[in-house]
């Protein structure tokens, strides 16, 4: 476990009454503290338009008993806790709401006795993210260089020209150093075991490339649909949701070179190496290298379920994509014409995120061809979640006379393994933050080259809306095109149906 931290945190929460908070940010902020992983002197300010701190505590020790991995709190730890959350009611745009926060976080640091990490986590619609940031400048709040930290939740901007214009907006007020962009992806556990797996054995990296691997496949797949959350996504579709932030994170984590230490630069830097090398995307052909799709109603868990257009707050219209295929190539010497597919989908038959490496197949089968009926090249199978754990599937020799081949699974599973649910993305990224380290978090230029990789296909997607939408059912695997996309290199989709220990 790691050591708990010693130095004390203030952390601002804007837009505390919101859903992000209640669902992550106070459930994390709480497990932290259970396990002792915050520091033992803190505060959790929440900023908001209105309420009073008694309401918002109440609110947010519901939020646990819903959402918490660990669910309802103790009542006495609770009480402990809570005596370290305060509620700053005020407008974003109005400097006395600034004011207040700054008289709370001065009485704080003197009755701690030290410098305390200042964490503002901007959990407001985006809209206001510059807005916010301005504030905290204008107060002087941002001024510690050491101590200040912003975090920014995602959408980074909606395409290059407003992600590049809200970063100039941050550094009005911040140091790069100082800002935390989140990909929660880039906290989960299993993502983060990928660069174990990869850089602390010995045996895979030898094969880890074009020599060996076919294809990668990386699923990002929700069964749920959008939820409440139609009147954000409108303005948004699975592209900017999903691909340009958390798909290609992962992929990053797969394709990236061994790194030399684990300092955030560095591992920062092997990042912006991949996608840089990713292949422009035209936005001539989109169809050659990728496909969109829609959701219509469908039947999930022998239950009918809505379409997307029939969502709340969704036009009956609607020509937003719910979920994308896409196949990438990276021009470099590690990858060079081993295609990476991707795809992530809502209302999708399973939740399942998994990377799938499928490498080629043996030069020569010197088996009969009745023995190898079943054969499949060997393939390693990342589970990211649910069922987190890893696959190896290979070929053994079936029991009995003769020379029969079938594929077989060894397995890590987890949970089973560690003996302990994984913690949630969210403990690790604000214990990161709280304790200055960037290293899991997006910098500008990542942002700005993962832009650049999608900017070709949106603007095609947006000058020519689908006139096939709805193209998939709510429970399937996605749209028949995303299946032809493989197809026509000789290849299908691995579909999640087993589980690491099957
Ligand atoms: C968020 C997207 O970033 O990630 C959501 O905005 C999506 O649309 C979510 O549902 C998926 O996260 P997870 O951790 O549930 O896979």
């Amino acid at each position: 476990m790691t050591p708990p931290l010693t130095q004390p945190a203030i952390v601002t929460i804007f837009g505390a009454a919101g859903d992000l908070t209640k669902r992550k940010l106070m459930p994390a902020l709480y497990n932290l503290f259970l396990d002792k992983q915050l520091p033992s002197k803190f505060l959790v300010i929440g900023v908001s338009r209105q309420g009073d701190e008694e309401s918002f505590r109440t609110y947010m020790q519901h939020g646990l008993a819903e959402f918490s991995r660990r669910g309802a709190a103790d009542p006495e730890k609770w009480a402990e806790f809570a005596q370290n959350v305060t509620l700053v009611v005020g407008e974003y745009n109005d400097p006395e709401t600034y004011n207040q926060l700054g008289v709370k976080i001065k009485e704080a640091e003197t009755s701690f006795g030290f410098k305390a990490a200042h964490v503002f986590y901007l959990s407001t619609p985006p809209m206001i993210f510059g807005l916010i940031a301005d504030g905290l400048g204008a107060s002087g709040l941002a001024a510690d260089r050491e101590n200040a930290r912003i975090v920014i939740e995602k959408p980074f901007g909606r395409d290059l020209e407003s992600s590049e214009a809200l970063n100039n907006q941050l550094l009005r007020s911040f140091e790069e150093k100082q800002i935390y962009r989140i990909d929660h992806y880039l906290g989960k556990e299993t993502v983060q075991n990928i660069l174990a797996f990869r850089f602390a054995n010995a045996l895979f990296e030898p094969v880890w490339n074009r020599r060996y691997v076919d294809h990668v496949q990386i699923t990002v797949g929700e069964d749920v649909g959008v939820e409440k959350r139609g009147g954000y996504y409108e303005t948004s579709g699975a592209l900017r949701d999903m691909v340009q932030n958390h798909m290609l994170q992962l992929m990053c984590m797969v394709a990236m070179e061994p790194l030399v230490s684990f300092d955030a630069d560095e591992v920062r830097n092997k990042k912006v190496d991949v996608l840089k090398a990713v292949r422009p995307l035209t936005n001539a052909n989109p169809h050659d290298y990728a496909v969109r799709g829609q959701y219509g109603p469908g039947v999930k868990d022998g239950q009918f379920v809505p379409g997307y257009r029939q969502e709340p707050g969704v036009d009956p219209l609607s020509t937003t994509e719910t979920y994308v295929a896409l196949r990438l190539y990276l021009d470099n010497w590690r990858w060079q014409d081993v295609p990476f597919y991707l795809r992530t989908g809502k209302r999708m038959m399973r939740k399942m995120s998994q990377i799938v490496i499928v490498f080629r197949p043996v030069p020569h089968l010197m088996f009969a061809a009745d023995a190898t009926e079943s054969f499949e090249p060997n393939r390693l199978v990342i589970n990211i979640q649910p069922d987190e754990g890893i696959i190896l599937k290979f070929q053994a020799k079936e029991p009995g006379t003769g020379m029969n081949l079938s594929t077989v699974s060894m397995g890590f599973d987890y949970n089973k393994t560690f003996q302990a649910s994984s913690r949630e993305a969210y403990e690790t990224l604000l214990q990161e933050v709280i304790s200055g380290d960037t290293t899991l978090f997006m910098r500008d230029d990542q942002e700005r080259v993962a832009w650049n990789i999608v900017e070709p296909l949106l603007k095609a997607w947006q000058s020519r809306p689908s006139n096939t939408f709805p193209n998939y059912s709510a429970g399937s695997w996605g749209p028949e095109a995303a299946d032809m996309l493989l197809a026509r290199d000789g290849r299908s989709w691995a579909n999640p149906m087993y589980i690491p220990h099957a």
